[in-house]
């Protein structure tokens, strides 16, 4: 008897980030099935055979190299695929060549007959979130970019050392652009049930310029990393597996994703970093948080960058 697994993902790119993402469900027991697709088929073959030695160390699963066929009956199919940042280069830099990519990869996954949720990695992700989007034709709420959810993991990791208090007690957020427009959300940064302004005087100089520093540190991070060792793989891959489970357990999650705004914070037609609600169903609902006007302001400009390289990237 056949029994069908639940929960499988196929995944497209195994390249650094990709290998990260297949390693992390494999050691979180995330998924039931895991495909491999990659251009190069010795490589997602070889990671294949890798992975499966490690089982005995971790819950069963089913992993094995496929192609775009496989992701017919994918719950999710997540894309790492594409060109990514040389040193020097931004995101919006690989705007072009990765589109190109994309209509590639979506219209294959698609005439597969997938039916299920996309989430999407590679960079520019706003915008390769939008075009997975317009290509698929999906519904917006199962079409789902990784966004700022590594920049708000980055702010919560520095917070949490600055005041010495574990990360998983900071609750902070980075929205916008996953790029250099992105900008944090102080007016809504809690230590525990406290808030930032309880715990520190937000007028001080000092604190500003100690808080500050640490957004540049976040929004700069992808840079600093790249320069030292060309790309980065090991956070986004875990934000990746994160946003995986909370899809798969139907948890409810609020987490910073990519996701297509219809007039919430005002704006429209644009992917980009938000907190949602994530379940089975992919984003349940983006939550709307009362900025303040500089907030706004970042907000704005962030949306506004995006919506100019659209216009280019989709002419
Ligand atoms: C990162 O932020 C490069 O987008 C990638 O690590």
């Amino acid at each position: 008897m056949t029994i069908k697994c639940t929960n499988k993902v196929a995944l497209i790119g195994t390249g650094f980030v990709g290998s990260s993402y297949a390693f992390a469900l494999l050691n979180q027991g995330i998924a039931h099935e895991l495909v491999l697709i990659d251009m190069n088929k010795d490589k997602a073959d070889g990671d294949a055979r890798d992975l499966n030695h490690g089982l005995a160390f971790a819950s069963p699963m089913k992993i094995h190299a496929g192609d775009y066929s496989d992701c017919q009956d994918a719950d999710l199919v997540v894309i790492t695929a594409g060109a990514n940042q040389k040193p020097g280069e931004t995101r919006l830099d690989l705007v072009e060549k990765n589109i190109k990519i994309f209509k590639g990869i979506v219209d294959e996954v698609m005439a597969s007959g997938f039916n299920g949720i996309f989430l999407v990695a590679t960079n520019p992700v706003d915008i390769l979130t939008y075009a997975t989007w317009k290509f698929s034709g999906l519904p917006k709420e199962r079409v789902i970019g990784s966004g700022t959810i590594l920049d708000t993991a980055r702010l919560r990791y520095l917070v949490g050392e600055h005041f010495d208090i574990d990360t998983r007690n900071i609750h902070a957020y980075i929205m916008g652009e996953h790029g250099d427009t992105e900008f944090p959300v102080w007016s809504h940064t809690t230590i525990g049930a406290s808030h930032l302004s309880e715990l520190i005087d937000m007028g001080n100089e000092d604190i500003q310029k100690k808080l500050d520093e640490i957004f540049l540190n976040v929004r700069d991070a992808a840079y600093h990393i790249i320069e030292r060792k060309g790309a980065t793989y090991y956070g986004i891959a875990m934000g990746l597996a994160r946003i995986t489970r909370a899809i798969f357990n139907n948890e409810n999650s609020i987490l910073t994703v990519s996701s297509l705004l219809q007039g919430e914070y005002g704006q429209d037609d644009v992917y980009i970093g938000v907190p949602a609600i994530i379940n089975r169903e992919g984003v349940r609902k983006v939550v709307e948080l009362p900025l303040n006007e500089k907030e706004l302001q970042q907000f704005e400009h962030s949306s506004e960058t995006l919506k100019k390289v659209m216009e280019t990237a989709f002419s």
